[in-house]
Order: structure tokens, then sequence, then C-alpha cells
């Protein structure tokens, strides 16, 4: 099998007691230490603790680690997620994933001689200082993997910035080191990522999210003219952020030739005086006029005006998917793709785009609580109705 660069130096090693793989999505990471994993066990496994194989999840480990492994060592490596137990040429290995609290207290208890990684940044810290606390064995070895993420995240700074004085090795991959991947791919989900994520996930940097959460829009390419709006469109929707102290935000969406459409906005602030959930769904109704539409997409929180606008039978009414993160990937991606178009007396939406800014004070990846209204519905109608071609690599943080 033909071998990417870093893939050949991870393959020639002799692994040392701890390892982390980082870098770009698509980079033959995970791929690379599947076998390399494997390899390490059949090699030196002496049987004086146990292994263990884990994930964010059982259900992703599975996805990125044990189905590969079952088709490409088949017959030699079996896995049942009910056991959570894996077995490659008779050995056998503990499947793990992070976010169980049994696992927590099951990694306590143990020693362990292998444990395999796999999406360590979206691990609690907690639970790989237990991991490495239980490599008690003289022949100990962690093997991890992960896409970067901010430069204080834990594997950054806890890990990789402290390499040389834990003896921790951290190779860095690129889209190069995979020896599958054509140009054309490259060059594609090289311009689908933009902002913070396309320095993490495209150029495999550890960077803070800072600026602009949509340094991607731009009035000339998103900004139309009233007067060069379509004058019908195939389908509509429409997207609501519910607020009753903080602004209540709609927008009514049209689709025209592969093109989404923000025809128009409704924003009500409530320093400008109370309104009830009546007077938003008379507003929602008003906003609509005469549309025919597919789904209005709310806010999940807002229990009240996702029952009241059921009750009232006009509309089919969903809850929006509210992952922040992998929505606003989307809508990145939405904007970079020219697929969204915003009507020019749509002038909060348009206002927002120059405000909404990642919160720098946060430890955690989240965009400023304010101005955030109009941004909400985009992302509500965006990642809840599937609009980007090409989903982003985020899905199901
Ligand atoms: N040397 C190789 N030969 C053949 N296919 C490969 C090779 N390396 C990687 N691939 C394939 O390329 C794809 C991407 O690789 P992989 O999943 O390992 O990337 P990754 O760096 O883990 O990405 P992510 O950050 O998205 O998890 C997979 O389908 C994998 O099977
Ligand atoms: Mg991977």
């Amino acid at each position: 099998m033909a071998l990417g660069l870093n893939q050949r130096k991870l393959m020639g090693l002799k692994l040392p007691r701890m390892t982390i793989v980082y870098g770009c999505i698509s980079s033959g990471k995970t791929w690379v230490c599947n076998h390399k994993a494997i390899k390490h066990i059949v090699d030196n496994y002496e049987g004086k603790g146990l292994i263990f194989f884990i994930g964010r999840t059982l259900k992703t480990l599975e996805r990125n680690v044990l189905e590969p492994l079952a088709l490409q060592y088949k017959g030699d490596f079996d896995y049942s997620l009910n056991q959570k137990k894996a077995t490659i040429a008779g050995i056998k290995i503990e499947l793990e994933g992070c976010n169980d609290e049994m696992a927590e207290t099951k990694i306590r208890g143990s020693t362990a001689e292998f444990i395999y990684g796999d999406e360590l940044t979206l691990w609690n810290r907690a639970f790989l200082v237990r991991c490495m606390g239980s490599l008690r064995t003289s022949n100990a070895v962690f093997l991890g993997t992960t896409n970067p993420d901010g430069p204080m995240n834990f594997v950054k700074t806890d890990y990789i910035d402290r390499g040389e004085e834990l003896g921790l090795l951290n190779l860095k991959f690129t889209m190069s080191d995979n020896p599958s991947l054509t140009k054309e791919y490259i060059d594609q989900v090289s311009k689908e990522y933009t902002g913070v994520f396309h320095d993490r996930f495209i150029k495999g940097l550890w960077v803070a999210a800072e600026g602009l959460v949509y340094p991607g829009f731009d009035e000339d390419k998103h900004v139309v003219m009233d007067y060069n709006m379509p004058e019908s469109y195939e389908k509509y929707w429409a997207g609501v952020d519910y607020g009753m102290v903080n602004p209540m935000a709609m927008g009514l969406w049209g689709l025209k030739d592969g093109i989404y459409y923000c025809i128009r906005e409704y924003y009500h602030s409530g320093k400008d005086g109370a309104l009830t959930d009546e007077d938003y769904y008379n507003a929602l109704e008003v906003l609509v006029g005469k549309m025919p539409i597919s789904s209005v997409v709310v806010d999940p929180s807002a229990k009240s005006f996702i029952n009241l606008i059921r009750k009232k039978g006009r509309f089919i009414v969903k809850g929006a998917k509210n992952d922040v993160l992998p929505g606003i990937s989307e809508c990145g991606m939405a904007l970079n793709q020219g697929i969204i178009k915003i009507n020019e007396s749509c002038v909060n939406f348009i206002k927002e785009f120059g405000m909404y800014a990642w919160d720098m004070n946060s430890a955690l990846d989240k965009p400023i609580k304010e101005a955030d209204h109009m941004m909400d519905q985009f992302r509500y109608v965006v990642y809840t109705l599937g609009w980007v071609r090409g989903k982003s690599r985020l899905i199901g943080m």
C-alpha cells in the first residue's frame, strides 16, 4: 500500500510512551493510526496490562476505528459494541466512549499497556489525565489522534506544548500525507471551510476563534437589491429566533435556481415594548403573507411559541437543530458557496454580519451573545434544513 510521508514515518518508528497525531481533515491520521495500533499490539503486547480503544462515544469509535479495522483485517479483527470488546489475532481490546461515566471508573482502576484514543480534543481533560495515569506498565504506550482546536485546548497546553518535557512525540499531518486524495478534492474542501474552521481543519493550526464569525460575508456578493430579487420561488421557509426580553427575529426564505434568498425579515426588540406570543404569531402571518411555507424552523427552546404555531394549524413547525459550531460552520460554507442571498430590506440581518463576533473571553468557542438574533434564525434554517452541499465535518460534535 502507498503511504504519505508522515504515515511512513509513523509506521516505521517504535512508539514512545506518548504520541499525538494531529492535523487537518482527511490527512490520513486515523487510517495510519488504526494500522499502527494493530501493528503495535501484535508486535509488542506482553499481557502486563489492558488494551483500550477509546472514542468520544462508542458510536464515533465504531465509525472511525472499528468498522475500518473490521474491513481491513477481515477475520482477524472482531468487535462487539454491546460487550465493549474487540479482538485482534486473539488479543483482547476494551472499548470505551469517554463521555460514559463508567468508563472513567474503569480506566481509573486499570493498568493499561496500550491506549489508542480518537478525537482527543473532544474528550474532557480529567478523562485524558486518567488515561495517562493508567499507563502503569514499563512498556505502556498512548497513541491518539485529533483535529486542532483553540490554542488553549488542554490537548495543546497540557501535552503538545509540553512535548519535550513529557517525552511526547507529536506529528502534524496535512492533506499531502494522504496519498489517496486527488488534487480536485483538496482544492474543493480547501474552498469550503472559512474563517477559524479553515485555519483549523484545512491548515491544521491551533488557532483561537477570534474576530467576526462570518468574515466571508460580503455585501457586494450576498446582498441583493429589491429590483434584482426573483419574482417567485420554488419553495419557502421561515426561520425564527424567539425572544421576549431579547429581540424576536424572523426571516422569510425562498429557493430559486439553487439559491436561498432571505426575502424579508421581522425584527422586534423587547426594548420597544413587550409583545405577546399571539402578537408574534400575527407578525409571522404578516411576514409570510400568502406564501406556501414548507416549514417554520423555530428556536427549540421556544416551547410556548412552537406549541402556539402548531395549535393554529397553518404551518408545519420544526424545532431547530441547535448545535452552534456545526451550524456556524455550515452557514460559513453556504455563504462561501454563494447559495445565500439577502434582500437589501433585511437591514437587521445585514447589520448583524458586521457585529457577530467570537467571544475572546471564553475558553470555549462561542460567539458573543449580542447581535445574534437574525444570525440564529439563519443558522437554524441552513443547518436544520441541510442546505449546504457537502456536509461539514463538524457534524455531531
Ligand atoms: N495511505 C492511504 N491509502 C489509502 N487510503 C488512505 C490512506 N490514507 C488515508 N486514506 C483514506 O483517506 C480518507 C481520509 O483518511 P482519514 O480518515 O485517516 O483522515 P483523518 O486525518 O483521520 O481525517 P479527520 O480529521 O477528518 O478525521 C479515508 O477514507 C482513508 O481510508
Ligand atoms: Mg480521523
